[in-house]
């Protein structure tokens, strides 16, 4: 699919085919875009909880509660739901995690103090934002917004159907699946599948600001 004809196809999905389920094929292509996603110095910090059994489903839907039940039957009936949980601090255990990741995908081959350069550069970056910066949090959740930005285009080339969900409250979801014990929390929801013939949304024209609005062209 051209990028121009995906990126007008998608749109957030509202109502989904509860009877449609994604091909095995493709589902493997979308975890592929989580996992092979860039972040800041290769950080990575990130755990997916990816739903596509009623019961798992059904976890999730507990997070669109109150005045996020609108998003309840997207999570209940779309094929698969990734919730995108961001890590809430970077310990030593973590950094050594990405390091010896990428030692073993060889990338110190060549040189072995570009092991030492590579670790020391992320430890720098995070400090910055420990110290100077202070927006740790915020700073790791930026890598996620990324992540789900290439997820949702490629979900669209794919030809799927998704809504991203920030209408999800993360303090239900950090405790239904104990996340803070790990060092994570609940950002934000990914819905996948099919449209429904009566989702609304599908029939209403893209909107956007004018080219004129925000580009500065020279
Ligand atoms: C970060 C983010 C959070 C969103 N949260 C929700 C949500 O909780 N529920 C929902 O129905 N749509 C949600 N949306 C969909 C937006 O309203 C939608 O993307 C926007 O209006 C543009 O329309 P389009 O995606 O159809 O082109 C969200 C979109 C983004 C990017």
């Amino acid at each position: 699919m051209q990028l121009t004809d995906a990126l007008t196809r998608r749109y957030a999905t509202k109502a989904f085919d509860p009877s449609k389920t994604l091909p095995e094929a493709v589902v493997e292509q979308l975890l592929a875009l989580l996992r092979l996603s860039p972040s800041s110095t290769n950080i990575q910090p990130w755990h997916f909880i990816v739903a596509s059994s009623a019961e798992g489903k059904a976890r999730l839907a507990k997070g669109a509660a109150g005045s996020y039940s609108y998003n309840q039957s997207k999570i209940l009936n779309a094929s698969h739901v990734v919730l995108f949980c961001a890590r809430t601090q970077i310990d030593d255990a973590h950094l050594q995690k990405v390091l010896a990741a990428e030692e073993r995908d060889g990338r110190f081959t060549t040189a072995p103090e570009i092991k030492t350069a590579a670790h020391n550069t992320r430890v720098n970056y995070l400090k910055e934002h420990i110290y100077a910066k202070k927006d740790v949090p915020h700073w790791l959740e930026k890598q996620l917004y990324l992540n789900m930005g290439s997820f949702l285009l490629g979900a669209g080339l794919l030809g799927i159907d998704a809504v991203p969900m920030e209408g999800i409250d993360p303090m239900i979801l950090d405790a239904e699946f104990a996340l803070n014990e790990r060092d994570l929390t609940a950002v934000a929801a990914v819905a996948l599948g099919y449209r429904a013939e009566t989702d609304f949304n599908a029939k209403l024209p893209k909107s956007r600001l004018g080219a004129e609005d925000i580009f500065t062209l020279m």
